[in-house]
């Protein structure tokens, strides 16, 4: 699996074409990258989550360009060939078309993405158009969009009423029109998702909690393994409690070193008796 070729764009419009599904996972250090790759999966998004689920911020707004970069590049060397998407942290892009080009050129020339992420609607198609006419790959990002949070009541399900939807399907239209390689949407009704993806033409549209009518899937990658403390949210599938496994292990460090049970002689080195005799005469 891991001398696989590397995933393209062409690879995934392929994928889409041909009605596989694509996978996807956020991911953000090295050796969760090198499992992801090792598994296959298809795209790795390094999303500002990471302010949560990494730093242990509330929100994913304290998240700067810098922390951005430095996970991403953990992760591109962990996984060099998936598709690998950087998530443009909180007023890296909101500000202006200038902003947001130069920073997705940041996520490209300095971690080695293959394309950026931003939120927002119609309101950030010249952003969209901005970056991709840069010739970086972009893709937007609508429904529960956790940056503005606040604006949408919470981290609640978007799109509800027939009205809401309309918006969100007029607003995945307007992005693939400015030149969005893709759709996520997180978090919409699934057959709000379903129409979505029956009327996109040229572009992949991703489902995180919106149901399987969409071109592929992204799950939080902390959620699929019990690694959030705080909660795990409803749409996520537990794959394994990775967290209680490690907390047992480590109960269990902290016992074991008070009961002087660790270490035990094979977790240490010894010394030959003539060199530690002559050590003794050195020190005197
Ligand atoms: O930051 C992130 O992980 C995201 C997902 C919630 C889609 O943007």
């Amino acid at each position: 699996m891991s001398d696989r070729k590397k995933v393209s764009l062409p690879t995934l419009f392929t994928k889409v074409a041909k009605s596989e599904p694509i996978t996807w996972l956020t991911c953000y250090d090295y050796p969760t990258a090198y499992f992801q790759e090792q598994a296959g999966i298809d795209m790795i998004l390094v999303g500002d989550s990471l302010g949560m689920t990494m730093l242990g911020y509330d929100s994913t707004l304290p998240v700067t360009m810098n922390d951005m970069i430095r996970h991403t590049q953990a992760v591109r060397r962990g996984a060099p060939n998936a598709f690998l998407i950087g998530d443009m942290p909180y007023m890296s892009y909101q500000a202006s078309n200038e902003t947001a080009v130069l920073n997705a050129g940041r996520f490209m020339a300095e971690a080695g993405c293959d394309a950026i992420k931003l939120e927002g609607g119609r309101e950030m198609a010249p952003r969209i158009a901005a970056i991709a006419a840069a010739g970086i790959p972009a893709f937007g990002h609508l429904g529960l969009t956790p940056q503005s949070a606040s604006a949408l009541g919470g981290f609640r399900l978007q799109g509800k009423s027939a009205l809401q939807a309309q918006k969100i399907i007029e607003d995945a239209k307007i992005l693939e029109e400015a030149g969005a390689i893709g759709v996520l949407l997180e978090l919409v009704p699934d057959r709000v998702c379903q129409l979505i993806t029956e009327r996109a033409e040229d572009c992949i549209i991703m489902s995180l909690g919106s149901g399987p009518d969409a071109h592929g899937q992204l799950l939080i990658y902390h959620d699929l393994f019990g690694l959030y403390p705080k909660f795990t949210p409803r749409m996520a599938k537990v794959y394994g409690n990775a967290g209680e496994v490690i907390q047992n292990g480590l109960i269990q460090y902290v016992q074991e070193v008070q009961n002087k049970q660790f270490p035990e002689p094979k977790n240490y080195f010894g010394m030959k008796d003539a060199e530690y005799d002559e050590l003794k005469k050195l020190l005197g």
